[in-house]
């Protein structure tokens, strides 16, 4: 089997963790490349729920490995706890669930400058998830960051706390009026936690070629979206990683030519939770019929999710930087009441215009985006498994997306659970 990526073509929440529980029965390892438990990731099937966050999806599978590669940043405390709380639902997980000795750990005191920069920046602040992921990748980047593997060895993580703990408790003492933290109190934590993690600790690096070199196929799971890219998204209002195809490779050392097919996951229309530019964005009882009937409520954090319709300069640029090859069109089915459908096609930046998404003029907001309106099917489709079963005007939705974005839609959701599916 073909390796394969899963990524988020949009603001993150596009179902992935869907598309992934959908297509991992094909694949022996599922991995996670960047991101920490900022992401939610949805699987329903029959009548059970799970939230993932850290884990990859693939775990609800029995006979999947699943990799937390050294890209992640990983709180070891919100790790424990999914463990436990997916156990308690039944999921089996043990040797199945390795991590890779160089991912970074999150540590209290990440999660309280997250908090607090927050809360100093006001009108300006980007939204996160407040849980530690930005000032995480900051130290892993400023080189003083806390590996997994440092919790198995207590000198340098006594060392490495310390050091931290030193400049972290002036700053949100003297600078944000917060709480500090016992380096001597953090450190027994860390080195409890590690104890407990170390029989999953391994060099993912080395695990994940091992495999791919004894011929096991791969899924990459991605987490939040495109424009949520540190370096390609609308920066500022990003998270902290590569969320795009490219992190694959430094976020799991895989080489480029083991990435075989790339899905994009797409939402039938756009969210954001947080702050930042949001072309499409509805404010109006539209944006509030999506939310309700899309039911966007974010999975970590329960904020509502900021709607409005689908974006193809959003979509183009991300199968660019991508190279996307199919997409998996998801929630169609929230679309079913509408009576028109708009899409956003492009976007007039001072007379000029734009078929990709122009991220400087979108900051300035000095564009206008130009929509074509498509006739509703205003009948359900939830739950439908045929292509054939689909009204003319959803197959006229889906052609138009294809047409746009120059890849064939292999994937419509019509449902939350993974039965509610159609494969092309
Ligand atoms: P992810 O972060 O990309 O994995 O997406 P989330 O799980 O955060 O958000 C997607 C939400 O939509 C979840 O609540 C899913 O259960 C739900 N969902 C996924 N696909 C469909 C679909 O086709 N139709 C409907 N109505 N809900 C869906
Ligand atoms: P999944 O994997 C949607 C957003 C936050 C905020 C910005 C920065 O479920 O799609 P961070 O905590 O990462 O520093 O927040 O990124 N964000 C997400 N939005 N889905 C996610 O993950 C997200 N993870 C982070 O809302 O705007
Ligand atoms: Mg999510």
């Amino acid at each position: 089997m073909p390796n394969l990526a899963v990524i988020g073509t949009q603001w993150g929440d596009e179902g992935k963790g869907k598309i992934v529980d959908l297509l991992c029965e094909q694949f022996d390892i599922v991995a996670r490349y960047q991101g920490g438990h900022n992401a939610g990731h949805t699987v329903k099937f029959a009548d059970q729920h799970f939230a993932l966050r850290l884990i990859p999806s693939g775990i609800l599978h029995a006979d999947k490995l699943c990799l937390l590669g050294n890209g992640m940043v990983i709180d070891p405390e919100a790790l424990l706890e999914e463990i436990e709380k997916l156990r308690a639902l039944g999921v089996h997980i043990d040797s199945n669930l390795k991590i890779s000795d160089s991912a970074h750990c999150i540590l209290p005191y990440h999660k309280a400058l997250d908090l607090a920069r927050e809360e100093a920046a006001g009108q300006g602040k980007i939204g996160t998830t407040g849980r530690g992921i930005g000032p995480a990748y900051e130290a892993k980047v400023g080189r003083y960051g806390i590996r997994i593997a440092d919790l198995l060895d207590p000198d340098l993580l006594r060392a490495r706390i310390e050091f931290a703990c030193a400049e972290k408790n002036l700053l949100l003492k003297s600078v944000y009026g917060r709480e500090t933290y016992d380096p001597q109190k953090l450190f027994e934590t860390y080195l409890r936690y590690g104890e407990v993690l170390a029989e999953r600790i391994t060099n993912g690096t080395v695990w994940i070629n091992e495999h791919l070199r004894n011929g096991k196929s791969v899924m990459f799971e991605g987490a939040q979206g495109t424009m949520l890219d540190i370096d390609h998204g609308t920066y500022p209002f990003v998270t902290s990683s590569n969320t795009v195809v490219g992190g694959i490779c430094t976020g799991l050392g895989v080489a480029p030519k083991h990435i075989h097919r790339v899905i994009g996951v797409v939402k039938a229309y756009t969210t954001r939770v947080g702050g930042g530019a949001f072309p499409t964005e509805l404010t109006d009882e539209q944006g509030e019929h999506l939310r309700a009937r899309g039911n966007e409520f974010g999975t970590v954090t329960g904020r509502p999710r900021r709607c409005g319709w689908l974006d193809l300069p959003v979509l183009r640029t991300s199968a660019m930087l991508n190279g996307i090859d199919s997409i998996a069109l998801t929630k169609l089915d929230v679309l079913d009441e509408l009576a028109e459908i708009p899409i956003c096609t492009g976007y007039n930046v001072r007379g000029e215009r734009w078929k990709t998404f122009p991220a400087f003029a979108v900051s300035h907001h000095d564009y206008k985006p130009e929509y074509r309106t498509f006739k509703g099917w205003k009948k359900s489709i939830v739950g439908l498994t045929s292509i054939d079963d689909l009204p003319q005007a959803a197959r006229d939705y889906i052609r138009f997306i294809e047409d746009e974005v120059e890849a064939p839609v292999s994937i419509i959701s019509t449902g939350p659970r993974r039965e509610e599916t159609i494969v092309r």
